[in-house]
C-alpha cells in the first residue's frame, strides 16, 4: 500500500495511540474536528491535551455522514486535525469513497 515501517505505529489499543498523537501534535487552544454523534474518548483526549474540540454535525437524516462544506467552513487557524472514524462508533455509519476523498482533500489544504 506504499506504507513504510516509519509510518506505522503499535500501541496497546487504539487509546493509547489517540492520547501520544495529540501530545505530540496539540499545543494549547488548537481545534480539532470530531464527528458528532461521538466516541466520547476523543473529546476527552482532545480536552485532556490542552485541545479545543470542534464537533461536526453527521446527522440521522444524512445517514450519520458529514456535510463536505459545512466541515470546511468549521476550519479555523487553530485547527490541527480531522478525525474520521470509518467504519463509525457509535452511529455505524460507512462513508462512501467519494466523502472519504474529499474529507482527505479537506485534510491536506494548506491553509492548516
Ligand atoms: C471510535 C473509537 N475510538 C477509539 C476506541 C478505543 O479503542 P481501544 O479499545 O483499542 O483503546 C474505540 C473502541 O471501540 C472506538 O470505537
Amino acid at each position: 500500500m506504499g506504507i513504510t515501517a516509519e509510518e506505522v505505529f503499535i500501541g496497546n489499543g487504539v487509546s493509547e495511540l489517540i492520547d501520544l498523537s495529540l501530545r505530540a501534535l496539540l499545543n494549547p487552544g488548537d481545534e480539532v474536528l470530531i464527528p458528532s454523534p461521538d466516541y466520547p474518548l476523543w473529546s476527552a483526549a482532545v480536552a485532556l491535551n490542552g485541545g479545543v474540540v470542534r464537533h461536526y454535525p453527521c446527522p440521522p437524516e444524512k445517514s450519520f455522514a458529514p456535510d463536505i462544506a459545512a466541515l470546511e467552513a468549521m476550519v479555523t487557524p487553530r485547527t490541527r486535525a480531522l478525525v474520521i472514524i470509518n467504519p463509525n462508533n457509535p452511529t455505524g455509519a460507512v462513508y462512501d469513497r467519494e466523502l472519504l476523498e474529499q474529507m482527505v482533500a479537506l485534510a491536506e489544504q494548506p491553509t492548516w
